[in-house]
């Protein structure tokens, strides 16, 4: 017997969220394949956030680099955003091989680049240079267990 009864109890209340129908989950289209989806989504954005700092070391001394204006700023954060948000793209039924290894690298893609997003939020060069770094080994271990034939030099 299903317990749907119209009492005013906080019982009742609590079991009608259950009594609902299931709503079927939204059907997705995906539209590139996993390459297209390294070379045209995840790998633009990561460049765009590992080439916002560098070191310029020269004669006259060391340069530290960074974005330098709000715009700068703003771009660096989108582009980790669409990293982070990538990292959900991956997780989709017809783009994820497993439930299990692929998962926990698509999650920390995610993390990752959402601390890029918190540095470059918050004006932090040297946060945003740790946040590249936190991404890098992401990228190399997802491959390294499910694209090993990219060989040792990627991501580029
Ligand atoms: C969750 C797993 C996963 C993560 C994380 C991941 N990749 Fe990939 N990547 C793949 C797979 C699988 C392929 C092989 C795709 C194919 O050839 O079908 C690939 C291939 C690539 C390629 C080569 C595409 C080609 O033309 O052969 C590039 C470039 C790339 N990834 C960049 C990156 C970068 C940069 C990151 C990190 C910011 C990253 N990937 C993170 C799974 C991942």
């Amino acid at each position: 017997m299903r317990v749907c009864l119209g009492a005013a109890t906080m019982a009742a209340v609590l079991f009608a969220g259950a009594c609902r129908r299931p709503v079927p989950p939204p059907e997705f289209r995906p539209v590139g394949d996993m390459k297209q989806m390294m070379n045209w989504v995840v790998d633009p954005a990561a460049n765009v956030v590992w080439g916002s700092v560098s070191t310029v070391v020269s004669r006259e001394g060391t340069e530290e680099r960074g974005p330098d204006s709000d715009e700068a700023w703003a771009d660096v954060r989108n582009h980790a955003a669409m990293l982070a948000e990538a990292g959900n793209l991956l997780l989709m039924d017809d783009r994820a091989p497993d439930r299990d290894a692929w998962t926990g690298f698509a999650h920390a893609l995610t993390s990752a680049a959402q601390a890029a997003i918190r540095a470059a939020e918050a004006r932090n060069r040297s946060a945003l240079l740790g946040a590249g770094e936190q991404i890098y080994p992401v990228c190399l271990d997802c491959h390294q267990r499910y694209a090993p034939g990219l060989g040792p030099t990627m991501p580029r």
